[in-house]
């Protein structure tokens, strides 16, 4: 990794937030011509470069990042590590996928260096898209979530993981137990949540996968653990539903299940939410649990389409991130998944997107949403210093396209359309430079003429 001195400058656009972009109109800030500087892994001052340039003094180096959007890093706020090995496999909708494809592939990391190089690979495909945080599902093997964290603890990237609880209806070779699940979720905990940047989330599959007995013992590890976040998938398919009714049949709802174990509230993460009750949102909305948006999944598996504006409704809003759901997913970019949750929104109610709230689904909303708004999602002085360095004209076509950009929001929809890892020209994490973009053949002959 390139060697970079604990204080450090970066000048170029940058783009955060004031407010909501949901309820605030321009909420959304543009910096044309920046300047950031960071120390010790946190943005100490940033505004415009005229002003702040005098600070600089002789000693801080500084990168230039003309012609690029800085962003706060992004945000992905559910996906699978384990899963890359498995994207784009043919045919099937949910639970016949997780069988034919899923299972297997997750089978894999007993081996534990099968999980070293998944989570290596993973974590640099993260960083070559400009995301520096990301809520993450490992394996049922303890060893998976070791893997995961000391790379990222490595690279110094804030993640959350966990474990993957399942005690039935999966393959004998992935099951755990209420108990060895509870134990081993423990020692990870202790082992890993809040060292450094790293967090751990209690992780049941779904409900189909664990019985009563895990989820209770879930919901009593995430109820008593400070800070600790629970993610599970939740309402994502209709016959996963209907499996989970027939499990369930004492429960009001899919919702109602986790929520009976103590599985809802603040730091609660549910991956699709595609088929909710007005309740189901009103339950969220009253005990804070986050929706994670996952659209290229949704069109992936063919399982419906999220009812995001719904879902925010504002006499009731829910928290909502976006995720990539990778291997449902079809991407690891969060400019794509923010291209694919403007078309999925339209075909959910006819609703649109802006460009400045899928940015905010990205970056400062998912933050608020996980609750670490005072770490990360802006670009403001004492926050983490996770930068996203975007390239408008970084392909031939986004070059044409982007030169006939009028607005910013013109040329942030422009990214999120056409955009993924090769509109990001470099990604920094904690202060740090931890991808810079290789020059292509492309770029070489643009800039040769
Ligand atoms: N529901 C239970 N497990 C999974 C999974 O791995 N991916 C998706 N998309 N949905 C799930
Ligand atoms: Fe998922």
């Amino acid at each position: 990794m390139p060697h970079t001195p604990d204080r450090h400058a970066i000048r170029g656009s940058y783009v955060t937030f004031c407010a909501n972009p949901f309820t605030t109109p321009d909420a959304l800030v543009l910096e044309e011509d920046g300047l950031i500087i960071m120390e010790h892994g946190r943005i100490t001052q940033c505004g415009p470069y005229a002003t702040l340039s005098p600070l600089l003094g002789d000693n801080t180096p500084l990168t230039h990042y003309p012609d690029c959007l800085i962003s706060a890093g992004f945000i992905d706020a559910h996906v699978h590590y384990p899963q890359i090995s498995a994207i784009a496999s043919w045919g099937e909708q949910l639970l016949p996928w997780l069988e034919q494809y899923i299972f297997p592939t997750e089978a894999e990391f007993a081996d534990v260096d099968v999980a070293r190089r998944t989570a290596r690979l993973f974590l640099s495909e993260l960083l070559r898209n400009g995301t520096t945080t990301a809520a993450v599902y490992c394996t049922v093997h303890p060893q998976s979530v070791d893997a995961f964290f000391e790379e990222s603890a490595r690279l110094g990237t804030r993640m959350i993981a966990g474990k993957v609880l399942m005690d039935r209806n999966c393959p004998p070779n992935l099951q755990d137990t209420a108990q060895s699940g509870y134990d081993q979720s423990a020692a990870l905990i202790a082992r890993w949540h809040g060292r450094d940047r790293q967090l751990y989330a209690v992780t049941p599959r779904f409900a189909i996968t664990s019985t009563p007995e895990q989820l209770e013992l879930a919901g009593t590890l995430f109820q008593h653990t400070p800070g600790l976040y629970m993610q599970t998938h939740l309402a994502e398919n209709l016959d996963e539903i209907a499996a989970v009714r027939s499990l369930f049949p004492n429960r009001s709802s899919y919702l109602d299940v986790y929520a009976k174990a103590g599985l809802d509230g603040p730091r609660a993460i549910f991956g699709h939410a595609i088929h909710m009750a007005e309740h189901d949102f009103a339950h969220c909305h009253h005990s804070g649990c986050t929706l994670a948006h996952c659209p290229t999944s949704n069109l992936f598996l063919g399982s419906g389409a999220f009812a995001l504006f719904d879902a925010l409704k504002p006499t009731r809003p829910v928290h909502v991130a976006l995720g990539t759901d990778v291997g449902a997913g079809t991407s690891l970019s969060l400019l794509a998944t923010m291209g694919e949750a403007y078309k999925v929104s339209l075909m959910a109610g006819n609703t649109r997107l802006s460009a400045a709230q899928a940015l905010w689904l990205a970056t400062a909303g998912a933050a608020r949403a996980l609750h670490l708004h005072d770490h990360i999602g802006l670009i403001a002085p004492g926050m983490e210093a996770d930068l996203c360095v975007m390239d408008p004209a970084a392909t031939p076509l986004m070059a044409q396209r982007s030169a006939r950009c009028t607005s910013l929001a013109e040329r942030l929809f422009t990214l999120m359309v056409l955009g993924d890892d090769r509109a990001i020209r470099a990604t920094w994490a904690n202060g740090r430079l931890v991808h810079a973009r290789a020059q292509t053949q492309a770029d070489a002959a643009v800039h040769t003429g």
